[in-house]
Protein backbone atom coordinates (compact mmCIF):
# COMPACT_ATOMS: atom_id res chain seq x y z
CA UNK A 1 0.00 0.00 0.00
CA UNK A 2 1.57 3.38 -0.86
CA UNK A 3 0.83 5.65 1.97
CA UNK A 4 1.92 9.16 2.63
CA UNK A 5 5.34 10.05 4.04
CA UNK A 6 4.10 12.16 6.40
CA UNK A 7 2.13 9.24 7.98
CA UNK A 8 5.41 7.17 8.61
CA UNK A 9 7.36 9.87 9.94
CA UNK A 10 4.34 10.60 12.59
CA UNK A 11 5.00 7.17 13.81
CA UNK A 12 8.60 6.90 13.30
CA UNK A 13 9.83 10.11 15.02
CA UNK A 14 11.87 10.04 18.20
CA UNK A 15 12.01 6.17 18.33
CA UNK A 16 13.21 4.67 14.77
CA UNK A 17 14.12 5.38 11.42
CA UNK A 18 12.80 4.73 7.66
CA UNK A 19 14.94 3.08 5.41
CA UNK A 20 14.73 5.32 2.17
CA UNK A 21 16.12 2.91 -0.81
CA UNK A 22 17.04 3.69 -4.05
CA UNK A 23 16.15 1.49 -7.22
CA UNK A 24 16.64 1.68 -10.74
CA UNK A 25 15.43 -2.09 -11.92
CA UNK A 26 13.09 -5.55 -11.30
CA UNK A 27 15.15 -7.31 -9.44
CA UNK A 28 16.08 -4.41 -6.92
CA UNK A 29 12.35 -3.57 -6.53
CA UNK A 30 11.81 -7.69 -6.12
CA UNK A 31 14.69 -7.36 -3.69
CA UNK A 32 13.40 -4.58 -1.59
CA UNK A 33 9.48 -5.78 -1.31
CA UNK A 34 11.02 -9.30 0.14
CA UNK A 35 13.59 -7.58 2.34
CA UNK A 36 11.34 -5.37 4.32
CA UNK A 37 8.49 -7.83 4.30
CA UNK A 38 10.95 -10.41 5.78
CA UNK A 39 11.98 -7.76 8.45
CA UNK A 40 8.29 -6.35 8.50
CA UNK A 41 9.11 -2.99 8.21
CA UNK A 42 7.41 0.05 6.61
CA UNK A 43 9.87 1.98 4.18
CA UNK A 44 10.43 4.26 1.47
CA UNK A 45 11.53 3.75 -1.94
CA UNK A 46 13.24 6.49 -3.63
CA UNK A 47 13.75 7.57 -7.26
CA UNK A 48 16.30 9.42 -8.17
CA UNK A 49 17.12 11.97 -11.48
CA UNK A 50 19.04 9.59 -12.86
CA UNK A 51 16.54 6.68 -12.22
CA UNK A 52 13.76 8.14 -13.98
CA UNK A 53 15.98 8.80 -16.88
CA UNK A 54 17.72 5.17 -16.89
CA UNK A 55 15.07 3.74 -18.87
CA UNK A 56 11.47 5.94 -18.83
CA UNK A 57 9.67 7.72 -16.18
CA UNK A 58 7.07 5.69 -16.27
CA UNK A 59 8.92 2.27 -16.05
CA UNK A 60 9.99 2.60 -12.72
CA UNK A 61 6.11 3.65 -12.15
CA UNK A 62 4.70 0.13 -13.34
CA UNK A 63 6.94 -1.70 -11.54
CA UNK A 64 6.02 -0.21 -8.46
CA UNK A 65 2.39 -0.44 -9.02
CA UNK A 66 2.77 -3.90 -10.22
CA UNK A 67 4.73 -4.51 -6.69
CA UNK A 68 2.16 -3.02 -4.64
CA UNK A 69 -0.08 -6.03 -6.46
CA UNK A 70 2.50 -8.25 -6.10
CA UNK A 71 3.12 -7.56 -2.23
CA UNK A 72 -0.33 -6.47 -0.72
CA UNK A 73 0.84 -6.47 2.67
CA UNK A 74 3.92 -3.91 2.62
CA UNK A 75 3.71 -0.36 3.40
CA UNK A 76 5.77 1.83 1.73
CA UNK A 77 5.64 5.91 0.52
CA UNK A 78 7.49 6.79 -3.48
CA UNK A 79 9.77 9.75 -3.03
CA UNK A 80 11.52 11.65 -5.17
CA UNK A 81 15.16 11.84 -4.12
CA UNK A 82 17.34 15.14 -4.60
CA UNK A 83 14.79 16.59 -7.64
CA UNK A 84 15.17 20.17 -9.06
CA UNK A 85 12.44 22.63 -9.09
CA UNK A 86 11.06 21.11 -12.61
CA UNK A 87 11.23 17.21 -11.55
CA UNK A 88 9.40 18.65 -8.95
CA UNK A 89 6.48 19.52 -10.59
CA UNK A 90 6.55 16.27 -12.64
CA UNK A 91 6.70 13.93 -9.91
CA UNK A 92 3.79 16.03 -7.61
CA UNK A 93 1.43 16.71 -11.24
CA UNK A 94 1.94 12.60 -11.87
CA UNK A 95 -0.18 11.67 -9.39
CA UNK A 96 1.92 8.76 -8.35
CA UNK A 97 4.39 9.98 -5.65
CA UNK A 98 3.96 10.44 -1.89
CA UNK A 99 6.99 13.35 -1.54
CA UNK A 100 9.50 14.80 -3.37
CA UNK A 101 12.55 16.04 -2.32
CA UNK A 102 13.53 19.57 -3.96
CA UNK A 103 17.68 19.58 -3.38
CA UNK A 104 18.62 23.37 -3.88
CA UNK A 105 21.01 23.23 -0.88
CA UNK A 106 24.14 24.78 -3.56
CA UNK A 107 21.87 28.08 -3.91
CA UNK A 108 22.27 31.22 -1.57
CA UNK A 109 20.24 31.03 1.85
CA UNK A 110 17.12 33.40 0.64
CA UNK A 111 17.24 30.95 -2.87
CA UNK A 112 17.28 27.88 -1.29
CA UNK A 113 14.29 29.59 0.84
CA UNK A 114 12.74 30.75 -2.54
CA UNK A 115 12.73 28.14 -4.49
CA UNK A 116 11.82 25.32 -1.39
CA UNK A 117 8.71 27.38 -0.87
CA UNK A 118 7.53 27.09 -4.61
CA UNK A 119 8.07 23.39 -4.56
CA UNK A 120 6.37 23.11 -0.76
CA UNK A 121 3.01 25.10 -1.97
CA UNK A 122 2.76 23.53 -5.19
CA UNK A 123 3.12 19.66 -3.44
CA UNK A 124 0.61 20.93 -0.54
CA UNK A 125 -1.71 22.45 -2.81
CA UNK A 126 -1.99 18.33 -4.37
CA UNK A 127 -1.39 16.65 -0.90
CA UNK A 128 2.62 15.48 -0.82
CA UNK A 129 5.01 16.57 1.33
CA UNK A 130 8.55 18.05 0.73
CA UNK A 131 12.07 17.46 1.86
CA UNK A 132 14.82 20.09 1.19
CA UNK A 133 18.19 20.25 2.31
CA UNK A 134 20.37 22.82 4.01
CA UNK A 135 24.03 22.66 4.11
CA UNK A 136 26.35 20.80 2.47
CA UNK A 137 26.87 17.40 2.59
CA UNK A 138 30.44 16.14 2.39
CA UNK A 139 33.09 13.98 4.70
CA UNK A 140 34.00 15.27 7.81
CA UNK A 141 37.26 13.79 9.36
CA UNK A 142 37.43 13.59 12.92
CA UNK A 143 40.83 15.29 13.13
CA UNK A 144 39.26 17.99 10.80
CA UNK A 145 39.25 21.50 12.41
CA UNK A 146 36.09 22.64 13.96
CA UNK A 147 35.73 26.19 11.83
CA UNK A 148 36.29 23.55 8.61
CA UNK A 149 33.64 21.21 9.51
CA UNK A 150 31.06 23.90 10.66
CA UNK A 151 31.29 25.32 7.20
CA UNK A 152 29.59 22.41 5.80
CA UNK A 153 27.51 21.40 8.91
CA UNK A 154 24.14 22.65 8.83
CA UNK A 155 23.29 25.74 11.11
CA UNK A 156 20.53 24.97 13.71
CA UNK A 157 19.58 28.92 14.12
CA UNK A 158 19.27 28.67 10.10
CA UNK A 159 17.51 25.17 9.96
CA UNK A 160 14.71 26.73 11.94
CA UNK A 161 14.61 30.25 10.18
CA UNK A 162 14.30 27.94 6.62
CA UNK A 163 11.80 25.75 8.40
CA UNK A 164 9.73 28.84 9.21
CA UNK A 165 10.10 30.46 6.21
CA UNK A 166 9.13 27.66 3.68
CA UNK A 167 6.41 25.24 5.79
CA UNK A 168 9.11 22.69 4.73
CA UNK A 169 7.77 18.95 6.44
CA UNK A 170 11.36 17.41 6.35
CA UNK A 171 15.08 18.51 6.31
CA UNK A 172 18.12 16.97 5.21
CA UNK A 173 20.66 18.20 7.10
CA UNK A 174 24.49 17.85 6.86
CA UNK A 175 26.17 16.19 9.72
CA UNK A 176 29.27 15.08 8.04
CA UNK A 177 28.46 12.28 5.98
CA UNK A 178 28.68 12.25 2.25
CA UNK A 179 27.30 10.42 -0.89
CA UNK A 180 29.13 7.15 -2.59
CA UNK A 181 31.46 4.79 -1.53
CA UNK A 182 34.20 7.01 -0.41
CA UNK A 183 32.83 9.04 2.45
CA UNK A 184 36.03 9.34 4.93
CA UNK A 185 39.86 8.33 4.61
CA UNK A 186 40.55 8.71 8.39
CA UNK A 187 37.64 7.91 11.07
CA UNK A 188 34.07 9.31 10.88
CA UNK A 189 32.76 11.93 13.08
CA UNK A 190 28.79 12.23 12.89
CA UNK A 191 27.98 15.43 14.42
CA UNK A 192 25.26 14.65 16.76
CA UNK A 193 25.44 18.07 18.34
CA UNK A 194 23.97 19.29 14.91
CA UNK A 195 20.79 17.01 14.87
CA UNK A 196 20.48 18.08 19.21
CA UNK A 197 20.65 21.36 18.25
CA UNK A 198 18.28 21.31 15.15
CA UNK A 199 15.63 18.67 17.31
CA UNK A 200 15.77 22.15 20.21
CA UNK A 201 14.76 24.75 17.56
CA UNK A 202 12.41 22.16 16.09
CA UNK A 203 10.91 19.81 18.27
CA UNK A 204 9.35 16.90 16.78
CA UNK A 205 10.45 18.00 12.98
CA UNK A 206 11.89 15.27 10.95
CA UNK A 207 15.02 15.23 9.89
CA UNK A 208 16.34 13.09 7.41
CA UNK A 209 20.40 11.69 6.63
CA UNK A 210 21.44 11.36 2.93
CA UNK A 211 24.81 9.42 2.66
CA UNK A 212 24.03 6.74 4.86
CA UNK A 213 25.51 3.71 3.49
CA UNK A 214 27.96 1.81 5.64
CA UNK A 215 30.16 0.64 2.72
CA UNK A 216 30.85 -2.63 4.67
CA UNK A 217 34.57 -3.68 4.27
CA UNK A 218 33.75 -7.41 3.62
CA UNK A 219 31.62 -6.77 0.98
CA UNK A 220 34.71 -4.42 -0.70
CA UNK A 221 36.96 -7.04 0.13
CA UNK A 222 35.22 -9.58 -2.02
CA UNK A 223 34.18 -7.43 -4.74
CA UNK A 224 38.24 -6.57 -5.15
CA UNK A 225 38.63 -10.17 -4.63
CA UNK A 226 36.55 -10.88 -7.90
CA UNK A 227 38.45 -8.37 -9.66
CA UNK A 228 36.65 -5.00 -8.43
CA UNK A 229 39.21 -1.22 -7.94
CA UNK A 230 37.49 0.37 -4.69
CA UNK A 231 39.86 0.45 -2.43
CA UNK A 232 39.76 2.89 0.67
CA UNK A 233 35.86 2.53 0.10
CA UNK A 234 34.47 3.69 3.72
CA UNK A 235 31.07 4.37 5.38
CA UNK A 236 28.72 5.28 8.16
CA UNK A 237 28.73 3.41 11.06
CA UNK A 238 25.56 2.20 11.42
CA UNK A 239 25.30 1.29 15.31
CA UNK A 240 25.00 4.92 15.16
CA UNK A 241 21.55 5.16 13.30
CA UNK A 242 19.02 4.79 16.82
CA UNK A 243 21.13 7.41 18.17
CA UNK A 244 20.18 9.87 15.31
CA UNK A 245 16.80 8.08 15.36
CA UNK A 246 16.29 9.29 18.71
CA UNK A 247 17.55 12.85 18.00
CA UNK A 248 14.83 13.22 15.43
CA UNK A 249 16.08 11.75 12.04
CA UNK A 250 13.18 9.43 10.68
CA UNK A 251 14.37 8.91 7.25
CA UNK A 252 17.90 7.26 6.60
CA UNK A 253 19.30 7.38 2.84
CA UNK A 254 20.89 4.04 1.75
CA UNK A 255 21.66 3.57 -1.90
CA UNK A 256 25.69 2.85 -2.53
CA UNK A 257 25.52 -0.71 0.20
CA UNK A 258 22.83 -1.77 -2.54
CA UNK A 259 24.86 -1.07 -5.42
CA UNK A 260 27.59 -3.08 -3.44
CA UNK A 261 25.93 -5.63 -3.49
CA UNK A 262 24.86 -5.95 -6.94
CA UNK A 263 28.77 -5.51 -7.79
CA UNK A 264 29.35 -8.28 -5.34
CA UNK A 265 27.09 -10.93 -6.21
CA UNK A 266 27.80 -10.31 -10.55
CA UNK A 267 31.61 -10.29 -10.13
CA UNK A 268 31.37 -13.22 -8.11
CA UNK A 269 28.97 -14.78 -10.55
CA UNK A 270 30.75 -14.42 -13.51
CA UNK A 271 33.84 -15.74 -11.98
CA UNK A 272 32.67 -18.59 -10.61
CA UNK A 273 30.38 -19.32 -13.79
CA UNK A 274 32.50 -17.63 -17.05
CA UNK A 275 30.80 -20.22 -19.27
CA UNK A 276 27.12 -18.97 -18.13
CA UNK A 277 24.85 -16.03 -19.92
CA UNK A 278 21.67 -16.79 -18.45
CA UNK A 279 21.17 -13.06 -16.90
CA UNK A 280 18.44 -14.56 -14.60
CA UNK A 281 21.07 -16.73 -12.54
CA UNK A 282 22.90 -13.71 -10.82
CA UNK A 283 19.69 -12.19 -10.84
CA UNK A 284 17.55 -14.70 -8.49
CA UNK A 285 21.26 -14.73 -6.27
CA UNK A 286 21.06 -11.02 -6.13
CA UNK A 287 16.93 -10.20 -5.66
CA UNK A 288 17.63 -12.98 -2.76
CA UNK A 289 21.04 -11.38 -1.07
CA UNK A 290 19.00 -8.02 -1.60
CA UNK A 291 16.27 -9.19 0.36
CA UNK A 292 19.00 -10.41 3.12
CA UNK A 293 20.93 -7.21 3.10
CA UNK A 294 17.27 -4.73 3.90
CA UNK A 295 16.47 -6.56 5.90
CA UNK A 296 19.42 -6.28 7.94
CA UNK A 297 19.57 -2.96 7.18
CA UNK A 298 15.81 -2.13 9.12
CA UNK A 299 17.15 -4.33 12.13
CA UNK A 300 19.94 -1.47 12.33
CA UNK A 301 17.57 1.67 11.59
CA UNK A 302 15.01 -0.07 14.53
CA UNK A 303 12.11 0.04 11.40
CA UNK A 304 12.06 -3.86 11.65
CA UNK A 305 9.17 -5.48 13.11
CA UNK A 306 6.83 -1.92 13.02
CA UNK A 307 4.53 -2.98 10.14
CA UNK A 308 1.84 -4.26 12.02
CA UNK A 309 1.87 -1.28 14.51
CA UNK A 310 1.66 1.32 10.91
CA UNK A 311 -0.96 -0.83 9.28
CA UNK A 312 -3.25 -0.15 12.27
CA UNK A 313 -2.22 3.68 12.52
CA UNK A 314 -3.89 3.68 8.85
CA UNK A 315 -7.32 2.52 9.36
O1 LIG B 1 22.20 10.56 -3.71
C1 LIG B 1 22.11 10.04 -4.79
C2 LIG B 1 21.59 8.66 -4.90
O2 LIG B 1 22.55 7.73 -4.48
C3 LIG B 1 21.09 8.42 -6.29
O3 LIG B 1 22.14 8.27 -7.18
O4 LIG B 1 21.62 9.96 -8.93
O5 LIG B 1 23.15 8.02 -9.39
O6 LIG B 1 20.68 7.65 -9.12
P1 LIG B 1 21.89 8.49 -8.77
P1 LIG C 1 24.72 6.65 -0.03
O1 LIG C 1 25.53 7.02 -1.23
O2 LIG C 1 25.54 6.74 1.21
O3 LIG C 1 24.05 5.36 -0.16
O4 LIG C 1 23.58 7.78 0.12
C1 LIG C 1 22.41 7.73 -0.64
C2 LIG C 1 21.60 8.98 -0.57
O5 LIG C 1 21.81 9.86 0.24
C3 LIG C 1 20.49 9.09 -1.53
O6 LIG C 1 19.86 10.33 -1.44
ZN1 LIG D 1 21.20 11.93 -0.97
Amino acid sequence: MIVTTAKLFEAAYGKYAIGAYNINNLEQAMGLFRGNLQSKAPFIIQISKGARKFTHKLMLEGLIRSADEVFPEAIFAVHLDHGDEETCYDCINSGFYSSVMIDASHHSFDENIAITKRVVDAAHAKGLVVEAELGQLGGVEEDVKVSEADAKLTDPDQAKEFVDRTGVDSLACAIGTSHGAFKFSGSQSLHFDVLEGIQKNLPGFPMVMHGSSSVPQEEVRRINEAGGKIAGAKGVDASQFKRAAELGVTKINIDTDGRLVWTRVHREFFRDFPEKFDLRDPGVIFMNEYANFIAAKNEKLGSAGHLDEIRKLLV
